[in-house]
């Protein structure tokens, strides 16, 4: 009986056992097979952003072909290609004191430029910066205007030494705006979102942010024809000819060209690789069909693009255990921790961890989490920093630069000879963010082909926006002695 009992008993704990071993072995298949539906969301991620030659090629010839049809008819296309007016740029010359106003997303910033002439470096510019109350970036343009008209008052009245002058100062004041301005001349004209007009005493010059960059790119090299900036927002300049814009707008200037502020943000092409998380991302922000381009590539958006592959993966499997509340808060994730997590190169991804640990607040993520994550960002800024390149690429062929010609008036040249060409760059995105600058470099040199490539420089121009506006002042000055 004793024994019978005993038998009883050992069968029941090998039948309990074999139940938890089943139940441990379907637990892991359950957990193989989400896992697997994670790495078919990122393969499916990979597959859709992807940018062979071939297709930057494609978007190359879309971003020549939508300048040349922004510049012909406003409207034509969606890139502005608004006319700046400024069809004179630094030139090493100028000389004397001049200010700039630098209006940012949420500081402004004064700065004061002494100009020696004959190209003299410009040392450490005196530089003031304010945060705009978060009421006035709501209120009416006015009340953020006397706000800064008084801040500039201030700076320009305290001078070099930062005493109050007896005599309140006056100067030549440049002003950079980072956002679309349809320009009536080079010192005034209307903001395209808020449509209101604006005008500053002694203002002699009032430019976009990336005209900024090209006019101290300028100043230190002649050979700088564009300037691209890779920040929050992404934005391009150029040098256009005259003749390309007397024939499309027949518009009279006297000099040869004219800088064309692009907004190429709005740029948009059936050939670039966009996601259902691009469209999901594009119908939920503020600006609906509009900035496609800038939503692939600008700081502002990389994070986001992560965050919302990241809920597909959290919602399709348990890769955080259940789907952690804060991954449905848009822009929770910022480029600086993508490029951080990115970038981590230690053994055991301890950067991602703790960004996970940051922003999720879920503490020990597995590292194969960490490693999938990695590969997440790798894909979303590689696509975005190769369509930056296309986008370079685009400006060079509009301007006969890439080796092929230029497009000019739908007739296309091939008389030019590649000359060696510099753009200057502006940007934490590509100043900080070392992988997103490589795959530009190396996405450029492909599009270009090794007998191009070593002809165009990019140049990263420091405080391009701030003191290129302080430049255009001078040459817009008649004070300045010009060359
Ligand atoms: C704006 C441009 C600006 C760029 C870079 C974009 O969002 O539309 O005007 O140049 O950001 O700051």
């Amino acid at each position: 009986m004793g024994r019978l009992m005993v038998l009883g008993l050992a069968v029941t704990v090998a039948v309990a056992a074999c139940a938890v071993a089943s139940v441990a072995v379907g637990r892991r298949v359950r957990s193989r097979r989400k896992w697997r539906r994670v790495l078919g969301v990122l393969a499916e991620l990979e597959e859709r952003c992807a940018t062979p030659v071939g297709k930057l090629k494609q978007v190359v010839d879309a971003m020549a072909v939508e300048m040349h049809a922004g510049l012909a008819s406003e409207g034509g296309s969606k890139l502005k290609m608004l006319l700046t007016f400024v069809d004179r740029l630094p030139n090493g010359s100028e000389k004397g004191t001049y200010y700039a106003l630098d209006v940012g997303g949420t500081n402004f910033r004064v700065l004061r430029v002494q100009l020696g002439g004959q190209r003299s470096s410009i040392l450490e510019p005196h530089v003031e910066q304010q945060a705009i109350p978060p009421h006035l970036m709501t209120s009416t343009s006015e009340n953020l205007f006397d706000l800064i008209a008084s801040a500039i008052k201030e700076f320009v009245d305290r001078g070099e030494d930062g005493s109050k002058t007896l005599v309140s100062g006056r100067g030549k004041l440049g002003f950079t705006f980072p956002f679309p301005v349809k320009q009536r001349s080079v010192s005034s004209g209307i903001l395209i979102k808020w449509t209101k007009g604006f005008h500053i005493e002694d203002m002699v010059s009032q430019v976009n942010d990336t005209v900024g960059t090209l006019a101290l790119g300028h100043y230190h090299d002649e050979d700088t024809v564009a300037a691209v900036i890779f920040g929050t927002g992404t934005n391009a300049c150029y040098w256009e000819r005259t003749d390309a814009i007397i024939k499309c707008q027949g518009l009279l200037t006297t000099s040869g060209g004219m800088v064309i502020n692009m907004e190429w943000g709005n740029f948009w092409s059936s050939h670039l690789p966009r996601t259902s998380y691009d469209t999901d991302l594009d119908s939920h922000s503020s600006s609906p069909n509009d900035q496609g381009f800038e939503k692939m590539i600008s700081g502002m958006y990389l994070g986001e693009v992560v965050r919302r592959v990241l809920l597909r993966m959290s919602q399709e499997s348990d890769i955080f255990g259940t789907v952690p509340s804060r991954l449905s808060l848009p822009f929770i994730f910022r480029t600086p921790m993508i490029s951080a997590m990115h970038e981590d190169d230690s053994p055991g991804l301890i950067e991602v961890a703790r960004i996970l640990k940051d922003v999720l607040e879920i503490p020990d993520v597995p590292l194969k989490v960490r490693k999938l994550i990695v590969k997440l960002c790798n894909v979303v800024t590689r696509r975005a920093a190769r369509l930056a390149a296309a986008g370079i690429g685009g400006i060079l062929k509009k301007i006969g630069r890439d080796g092929s010609g230029s497009i000019t008036g739908g007739r296309t040249r091939t008389d030019v000879k590649m000359r060696r060409t510099v753009v200057a760059v502006e940007g934490s995105l590509y100043t900080s963010y070392t992988m997103f600058r490589e795959y530009l470099h190396e996405a450029l040199w492909e599009i270009l082909g090794e007998d191009i490539a070593p002809h165009v420089i990019l140049k990263v121009i420091e405080d391009g926006p701030g003191i290129g506006a302080a430049l255009l002042a001078a040459t817009y000055s008649k004070d300045s002695v010009c060359g």
